[in-house]
């Protein structure tokens, strides 16, 4: 008993909720040569259902948009706004990823991957990433969402993992998966996977 209450402590004092995710420190150093990434970036529809590593999923979501500089990040964005998120979504439910924190939060639990598009592949590929625009900050967000997925483009080039961004969705179905307020509008969503 006293071990349990010493378990739920540390994991209020880390400000992580039973069903968040911490995720690893990322590892940004090594990966493939740039120009071999760039040679190898392409889409492609056909995904594993294995699940991802958490160190992938880190490294992947640092790549996309984690911080690296005290408060600027992987991708740009019009007038430094930062006006996206990152919305993961996995077999065990919907979350947020918070980049300074590294974790992720959970907005909703269950299986929601059928609600973010319209192709066969989304509902069973490990992961789909929602790029997130805060419409109150009237930035440039579709812009800026092309830099977040050109980045997991050359991750998963990097990697050997399969993936493609995707227009082709349901605005309301991902509002709804993602619990997202009113001035949140899903941008572009991205699925990841092992090569199948
Ligand atoms: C803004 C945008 C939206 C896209 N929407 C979809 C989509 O809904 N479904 C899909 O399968 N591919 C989608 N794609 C991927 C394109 O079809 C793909 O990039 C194109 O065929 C070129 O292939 P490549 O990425 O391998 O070079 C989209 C790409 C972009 C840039």
């Amino acid at each position: 008993m006293r071990k349990l209450f010493l378990i739920v402590g540390l994991f209020m004092t880390l400000g992580i909720s039973a069903q968040d995710i911490a995720l690893p420190k990322p590892v940004k150093t090594g990966g493939m040569p740039l120009m071999e990434a760039l040679n190898k970036r392409s889409s492609s529809r056909e995904f594993s259902t294995a699940d991802l590593d958490n160190q992938t999923l880190s490294n992947l979501l640092w790549a996309a948009w984690g911080y690296n500089r005290a408060d600027k990040r992987t991708a740009p964005s019009a007038n430094d706004k930062q006006e996206l998120s990152l919305y993961v979504v996995l077999k065990s439910g919907a979350y947020l990823y918070d980049a300074k924190a590294n974790k992720l939060v959970q907005k909703a639990k269950g299986d929601f991957r059928k609600q973010m598009g319209k192709q066969d592949f989304v509902g069973t590929a490990p992961v789909n990433i929602a790029i997130v625009e805060d419409k109150t900050k009237q930035g440039a967000g579709a812009t800026n969402a092309g830099f977040i997925s050109q980045n997991i483009y050359l991750f998963c080039a990097s990697e050997n993992l399969a993936t493609v961004v995707r227009g082709w969705f349901e605005a309301k179905d991902v509002k709804e998966a993602l619990k997202l307020p009113e001035n949140m509008q899903p941008v572009l969503v991205q699925t990841i996977g092992k090569r199948k």
